[in-house]
């Protein structure tokens, strides 16, 4: 453990929060840790539907010319200018290079005009942080999450299990062997003909179709906490074909309802299992896919230790996580000079 680490609980300080690591472009401010004071999200979703995915080129141009705008109007509602701000919160990595490249670059001139202390911040260990925003508490749950936590991160690039000892600290007991959960939800979504992002696509279907319809294969990777999507997405596919080939209609709700199940039921019982072996206090679901209602609901239901799982706003991407994640790097005397690099393939731990 890092001896200079102090857990100092929630001092005051302002965070201004950028990300552009994917397809939002995002700013907010944060109070304390804790407090949102504003939070801005510009979602590009809608020019890359066309593509069906994320089109990187086409993502980073877009940031180019959002950025400015976001983080002015994030600043405005909070009624605040940035010599008001303690740090400039930027996330670093991992994402698309081009687009973390502009919110990096928004996020150094803002530094350097300002005098601002400039913070580079993990993308997933923002996910993790959004956990400690007040807007996520729950009445069940009042409390900040408690150490050891056993965090679960499902987004579209990354599904992994670590253990928080601390704040700030990970270890990776695993993570996905092929496809992250999040991509599985948008192969799987374009193989039925859904619409992107593929993920909010299934759960509607789902909603309407029988989760016993199809006894999709779960791979439990016995004797490790890693993960494996490629098969599920694999006999997906075979179904949808021999169905195709066979000129019936395709049963997409009851294959989109069979389909979450599997992957639910692998990513819950892999979760809990950790957290009883690891001695795990409290659990965190962090990452787009913590959105699921499946997941929540399983989860929440089968687990005997708190969980915690943002308010659905907050699942996905946007810049109150960056900053809260930012607020615990700041009070713990952490600060970036301004010739950091972005990096793209950049491990929690
Ligand atoms: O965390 P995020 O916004 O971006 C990344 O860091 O990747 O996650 C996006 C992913 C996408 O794959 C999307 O399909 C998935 O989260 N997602 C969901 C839901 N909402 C978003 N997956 C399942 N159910 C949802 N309701
Ligand atoms: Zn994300």
């Amino acid at each position: 453990m890092d001896e200079n680490l102090k857990t100092i609980e929630f001092p005051s300080a302002r965070i201004l929060g950028i990300e552009s690591s994917c397809d939002e472009t995002a700013a907010a401010v944060l109070e304390n840790g804790r407090e949102i004071l504003s939070s801005v999200v510009a979602s590009q979703v809608e020019l890359h539907a066309k593509y069906g995915g994320v089109f990187p080129e086409v993502a980073s141009r877009q940031h180019i010319q959002t950025v400015y705008a976001v983080i002015e109007q994030a600043l405005q509602d909070a009624h605040l200018s940035v010599k008001d701000i303690d740090a400039i919160a930027v996330t670093r990595g991992p994402g698309l290079a081009g687009s973390l490249v502009v919110g990096m670059n928004a996020a150094k001139g803002l530094a350097l005009a300002s005098g601002v202390p400039l913070i580079g911040v993990n993308h997933l260990e923002s996910h993790i942080y959004s956990s400690w925003i007040n807007s996520h508490i729950t009445e069940e749950y009042p409390e900040p999450p408690k150490f050891p936590i056993l965090a679960l991160l499902v987004s579209g690039g990354h599904t992994e299990l670590n253990l928080m000892p601390d704040h700030l600290l990970y270890k990776r007991l695993g993570s996905t062997m092929d496809d992250a959960a999040g991509e599985a939800f948008d192969k799987v979504a374009r193989l039925l003909g859904l619409p992107y992002p593929g993920g909010p696509s299934i759960q509607k279907a789902a909603k309407e179709g029988n989760p016993e319809a199809f006894n999709f294969p779960r791979a439990w990777m016995e004797g490790t906490w890693n993960f494996s999507f490629s098969g599920l997405k694999t006999a997906v596919l075979r179904v949808v074909r021999g169905i195709e080939e066979s000129g019936k209609d395709l049963p997409v709700n009851d294959l989109a309802a069979s389909f979450q199940a599997a992957v639910v039921e692998v990513l819950v019982g892999k979760t809990l299992s950790a957290a009883k072996q690891f001695n795990a206090a409290e659990i965190v679901v962090a990452g787009g896919v913590s959105a699921n209602t499946a997941l929540r609901n399983a989860i929440l239901t089968q687990a005997e230790i708190p969980v915690h799982i943002p308010i659905l706003k907050l699942c996905t991407d946007n810049a109150a996580m960056v900053a809260s994640a930012g607020y615990f790097r700041f009070i713990n005397g952490k600060r970036d000079p301004l010739d950091i690099d972005v990096l793209p393939t950049w491990p929690l731990s």
